[in-house]
């Protein structure tokens, strides 16, 4: 075996390992992993996928607010959507696949966006607050 084809296999199972290792997952499948259990039928009155009469009124708060929201946990919605490891970058991007198939139009958030919703799901903890 050459030595470039040893660092082309090499490369792979790297590529292999770190698409594999949750490694910037991205929205759709965090989405498919995480929210469609009770986002893609609607359980509990969750706002359904693709529903663009529902997603209208919660786009319209501007994703930092509804994302850290929602991220914080609000009625029956379960904080992080109930996966404890989900970090912000990763339901945030979540939350834009979803709201880009229901009528919205958001991008991944940038750093100073993630720095933005961490200040206010940090403000929702010190309120301790659930309501609206
Ligand atoms: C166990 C079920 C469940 C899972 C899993 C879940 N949600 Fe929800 N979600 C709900 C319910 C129920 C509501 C409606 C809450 C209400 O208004 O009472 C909701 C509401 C929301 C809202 C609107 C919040 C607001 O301010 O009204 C957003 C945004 C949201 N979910 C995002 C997500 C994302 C992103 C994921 C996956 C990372 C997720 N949810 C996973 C049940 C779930």
């Amino acid at each position: 075996m050459s030595h470039k084809s040893a660092a082309f296999l090499l490369f792979s199972f790297l590529g292999l390992f770190f698409s594999g290792a949750a490694f910037a997952q991205s929205g759709e499948a965090t989405y498919k992993q995480v929210c469609v259990s009770c986002h893609g039928t609607g359980v509990l009155n969750a706002p359904k996928f693709g529903d663009k009469a529902k997603w209208a009124p919660l786009i319209a708060e501007g994703q930092v607010t509804l994302t850290a929201h929602a991220y914080f946990g609000v009625r029956a919605m379960p904080p992080k959507g109930g996966n404890p490891n989900l970090s912000i970058e990763g339901f945030s991007d979540a939350l834009v696949y979803m709201v880009n198939n229901s009528g919205g139009n958001w991008k991944s958030p940038d750093a100073q966006t993630i720095a933005a919703i961490n200040k206010e799901v940090e403000a929702r903890r010190v309120g301790a607050n659930k309501k609206r």
